[in-house]
């Protein structure tokens, strides 16, 4: 024994909730071939890597761990290293031809092939199309027992201008109404008690056979018994219907939180993004969220210096920012990628006015979250314990309806996944102080 064993791996995640989830099939797959799992790569006999691409610095942080990897497989040559997630997919074989001490990459398609791609003679490129994924249900190996993410379509239809996704990870699959209820009351079994739904897309839900819509299916889990809360992302704001908001409103463990992406104030970049919708159109649905479901919090995504954005259009943004009062934003610089219609679009701006561009959108995005957070101060609000926190061994974390992190000082024996109810004593930019109440 060389302090490592045949069968044993060391899984790392990049980028968003469905690749986090998606390495969480990728573990639960490795199990059902006896498989253990290690947080030491020096351990392990095979390491898989599920990337992504949807900005350049995430490749960049991507490919220079990689380089630790090599190392290692250059003192071991026995381990065996994967490539998986939007890198593998958007790279093809290209990528093992540029990296030859890498054994196998697989899209996020071509999850239920990895026990084959293990095996000697077996290993390649894995990135063919293969929509029968959306059919089939990978077991999963959740950390979280309380709180689970489930996938209800794949891929991408939409095309953005700017965003690889729809090249990495295909077009748009629905999984069935009843696989979906089906994994979800297994979880509620196993004591979890919120739903997350997951997406590029969820609003353009469609069950393959029944036709059921988003708003069907949210009636379906908002019935399953035990599971307290269900969200969902992500919303594109062209497919928020009026039948999802009274969903929204009248399901109640569906929680008041939406998140949905503007990208930019300006409906001339909207335009330009191929987002299908003005500023105008977007402001109509915020306004109906809030007159329907008042308290609703409302979260987005905003693309600083998309190419051609002039002076006048980030203005747009910022006005926007302040008119929306979103409860919070996250915001990125533009980022080239491959395959976009964006990449090859005149007027790239430098990086220097991107970075400025982000700086002030961050900035302002920063106050008016304090300025929402500060009138929560002084209420009683419902938490679901999320348990001790990651920051401070002696504080708990839970979150509201509304998405909302509280820290506490637990006063009564508490365990992770109750419904406890807090008085917010204090407010911070990005989570609040509670006491909880008896
Ligand atoms: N550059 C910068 N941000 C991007 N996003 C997607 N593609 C890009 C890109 N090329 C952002 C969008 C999207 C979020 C998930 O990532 O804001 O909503
Ligand atoms: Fe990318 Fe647009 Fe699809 Fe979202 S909706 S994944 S931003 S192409």
């Amino acid at each position: 024994m060389k302090g490592y064993l045949d069968k044993v791996a060391y899984l790392q995640t990049w980028g968003c909730q469905m690749n986090v989830h998606d390495t969480e099939k990728i573990a639960g797959v490795l199990r059902g071939e006896g498989y253990l799992f290690t947080d030491k790569p020096e351990e392990a006999a095979l390491i898989i890597l599920n990337t992504c691409s949807i900005r350049e610095k995430a490749e960049h942080k991507f490919m220079s761990r990689l380089g630790y990897f090599r190392r290692l497989k250059r003192k071991r040559p026995g381990l065996l290293i994967a490539v998986a997630g939007c890198i593998a997919q958007q790279e093809g074989e290209r990528f093992l031809i540029d990296n030859q001490y890498v054994d196998f990459t697989f899209g996020p398609q071509n999850i239920v092939r990895l026990p084959e791609l293990i095996l000697k003679d077996m290993r390649k490129a894995a990135v063919d199309d293969n929509p029968a994924l959306a059919e089939t249900d990978l077991p999963a190996i959740r950390n979280d027992d309380t709180r689970a993410w489930v996938n209800i379509m794949y891929g991408c239809n939409n095309f953005c201008s700017y965003c690889v996704v729809p090249h990495t990870r295909g077009r748009e699959r629905s999984r069935p109404v009843d696989s979906i209820v089906g994994e979800i009351k297994t979880l509620a079994a196993l004591c979890c008690k919120e739903i997350t739904l997951l997406g590029q897309n969820v609003n353009s839900y469609k069950d393959p056979s029944t036709r059921a819509s988003f708003a069907e299916l949210l009636e379906h889990v908002n019935a399953i018994e035990d599971i307290e809360r269900v969200r969902f992302v992500t919303s594109h704001p062209k497919d928020l219907s009026q039948e999802l908001i009274c969903a929204i409103r009248d399901l109640p463990k569906v929680c008041e939180h939406i998140h949905l992406p503007l990208q930019s104030g300006s409906s001339k970049i909207l335009s330009m993004m191929n987002r299908k919708y003005s500023y105008e159109d977007y402001r109509q649905k915020i306004n109906l969220l809030r007159e329907h479901i008042p308290g609703i919090s409302i979260t987005t995504d905003i693309i600083a210096g998309f190419p051609g954005e002039t002076e006048q259009d980030h203005e747009d943004t910022l006005s926007a920012l302040r008119e929306i009062g979103f409860d919070g934003a996250f915001a990125f610089k533009y980022s080239r990628r491959p395959y976009t219609a964006a990449k090859e679009m005149d007027g790239q701006l430098d990086e220097q006015i991107k970075s400025e561009r982000l700086k002030t959108i961050l900035e302002l995005q920063d106050d008016i979250t304090d300025k929402i957070n500060r009138r929560l101060k002084g209420q009683t609000i419902e938490i679901l314990v999320e348990g001790v926190s990651a920051s401070d061994p002696n504080h708990w974390t839970g979150r509201t309806r509304t998405n909302k992190i509280v820290n506490f000082t637990p006063e009564k024996s508490l365990e992770k996944g109750m419904l406890i109810t807090v008085d917010i004593t204090n407010s911070f930019r990005h989570s609040l102080q509670g006491r909880p109440q008896g």
